[in-house]
């Protein structure tokens, strides 16, 4: 499993939103963030807002899942965004005891 970390830019955030679950990615938190990449923020902002979605995936769905994020995000231009993927241990859904990719979706 895979976590997957990617900040966008909150104008996307529905069409990235969409789009996973049009591959049957539909588990998923989201919150807003402020941050700042290569360039630091945009004058005099220090920090600009985005919003981070947070995703745990099965290994087989990782690179689809970059996939679609970068289709539905990339603008082109600088600030489209960055994903982050990290390695998961193990997930457990509460109700049923199910563990790892089971527990997922
Ligand atoms: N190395 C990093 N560590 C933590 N957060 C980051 C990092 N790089 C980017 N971010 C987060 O991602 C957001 C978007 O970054 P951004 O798209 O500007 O990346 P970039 O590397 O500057 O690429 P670009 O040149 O396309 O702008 C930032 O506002 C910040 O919240
Ligand atoms: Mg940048």
């Amino acid at each position: 499993m895979k976590k997957v970390e990617a900040i966008i830019k909150g104008n996307d955030f529905e069409r990235v939103k969409n789009a996973l679950k049009q591959v049957g990615i539909v588990p998923l938190t989201a919150y807003p963030v402020q941050g700042r990449g290569v360039q630091g923020g945009v004058p005099p902002y220090d920090l600009l807002p985005k919003i981070k979605i947070e995703l745990v995936v099965k290994d087989e769905d990782l690179e689809n899942v970059i996939d679609v994020i970068i289709m539905s995000a990339r603008s082109g231009t600088p600030g489209d965004g960055k994903i982050f993927v990290l390695p998961v241990e193990d997930a457990i859904r509460i109700r049923t005891g199910e563990r790892g990719n089971e527990a997922l979706y």
